[in-house]
């Protein structure tokens, strides 16, 4: 699948569910919580089916998202079922991580174990803060011991990479740029800097808070010297990388949806929502229901596909964040 702006589609971002055990002010603070109705959700069959039609166009890619993913009931059934459709080459997760060292099932064994062995390749763990105070007020819960020990078991199940998602917050987490960038050294995370995007609703995203990726190199290079930029170091995702020279060449990335103006210039993906949503881009309104086709009888494959291609006909040039967007639905339910 091609887009009118010549981006090939291979990347399908999913979300199975709109609920979270942390209550994060940049996505879903505790007053914004309400629950989408259970048959709203797509079933782990209905996703199955969107995604076997999408590997059939060019889908590769899969990164599963939230709310947390991890929360979802038989999750590891869904992950090792997504794995065995033909054409997915890279399976990865995105979660808060308070759940990793867990053992489903009274197992033995982590969760982050039994997703490595469900073939998934990578794991995106948001991590804001190493200061366990500010973790308890930007996640609503105080997990931060627990997110340490997901990322130990992380390690020790052998991820091909994991990534630390941290959220700038101007006026709350600068403090910690210089103590995640060791933390990531030390334990060989690769460690990304997000932009704030206005896809909550609440204070949070004032003006006052935001903290510009440009801004955050400064500091950076303040306190490390200057940094050298990585062109050609990629992810799947939209991340720019750079080199820290005076730190062995440590590698950090950063997400600059707002300030970055080549930010969508490589967009290969397509979100597909916890209820049904298929969406051709984060920052924008346009949105299809492919809930509504997937539940009407006997829809064909084909019908599917036609969806597909209907959305990535339609995918924007870039996102609408920087012309005053406001979300119309809250980042859990598109997962991020
Ligand atoms: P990989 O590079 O494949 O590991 O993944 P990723 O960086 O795309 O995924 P992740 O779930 O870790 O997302 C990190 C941050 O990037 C989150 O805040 C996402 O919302 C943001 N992000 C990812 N893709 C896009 C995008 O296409 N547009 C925008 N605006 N933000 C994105
Ligand atoms: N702005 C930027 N990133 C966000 N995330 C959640 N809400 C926001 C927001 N408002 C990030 C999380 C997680 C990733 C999937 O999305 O930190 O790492
Ligand atoms: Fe949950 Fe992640 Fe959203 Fe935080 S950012 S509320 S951990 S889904």
């Amino acid at each position: 699948m091609e887009d009118a702006h010549g981006h090939r589609i291979a990347y399908l971002r999913v979300s199975i569910t709109d609920r979270c055990n942390e209550r994060c002010q940049y996505c879903m603070p505790e007053e914004l919580q309400e629950w989408l109705p259970r048959q709203d959700i797509l079933s782990y069959e209905e996703i199955l089916r969107v995604l076997r039609v999408g590997a059939g166009l060019g889908i590769r890619k899969i990164r599963i998202t939230g709310g947390e993913p991890l929360t979802r009931r038989d999750v590891l059934g869904f992950f090792r079922a997504v794995n065995a459709i033909e054409g997915i080459e890279d399976i990865g997760v995105s979660t808060n991580g308070t759940l990793l060292a867990t053992e489903p099932e009274s197992s033995g064994i982590t969760m982050a174990q039994h997703l490595v062995d469900a073939g998934v390749r990578t794991a995106n763990v948001s991590l804001d803060t190493l200061d366990a105070e500010s973790y308890r007020q930007t996640t609503g819960r105080d997990y931060f011991n627990r997110v340490l020990q997901g990322l130990d078991a992380a390690k020790a199940a052998g991820f091909e990479s994991i990534k630390l998602n941290m959220v700038l917050m101007r006026n709350s987490n600068e403090d910690q740029l210089v103590p995640m960038i060791r933390f990531a050294q030390d334990r060989g995370l690769l460690l990304r800097f997000i932009e704030l995007m206005p896809v909550s609703t609440r204070d949070v995203l004032r003006d006052d808070r935001f903290l510009a990726t440009g801004s955050t190199k400064k500091l950076i290079e303040s306190e490390f010297g200057p940094l050298t930029p990585r062109p050609d170091y990629k992810t799947n995702g939209p991340a720019s990388y750079y080199e820290i020279p005076t730190m062995d060449g440590q590698l950090i990335g950063f997400i600059g949806a707002m300030t970055n103006l080549h930010f969508c210039e490589s967009c290969n993906k397509l979100r597909l929502t916890c209820d049904g949503k298929l969406r051709p881009c984060l920052g924008s309104y346009l949105e299809f229901n492919m809930k509504e086709v997937l539940r009407q009888p006997d829809v064909t494959d084909d019908e599917i596909a036609a969806s597909f291609q209907h959305v990535v006909d339609r995918k924007p040039k870039e996102h609408d964040f920087r012309n005053d967007y406001l979300p119309n639905r809250k980042m859990i339910a598109i997962g991020g």
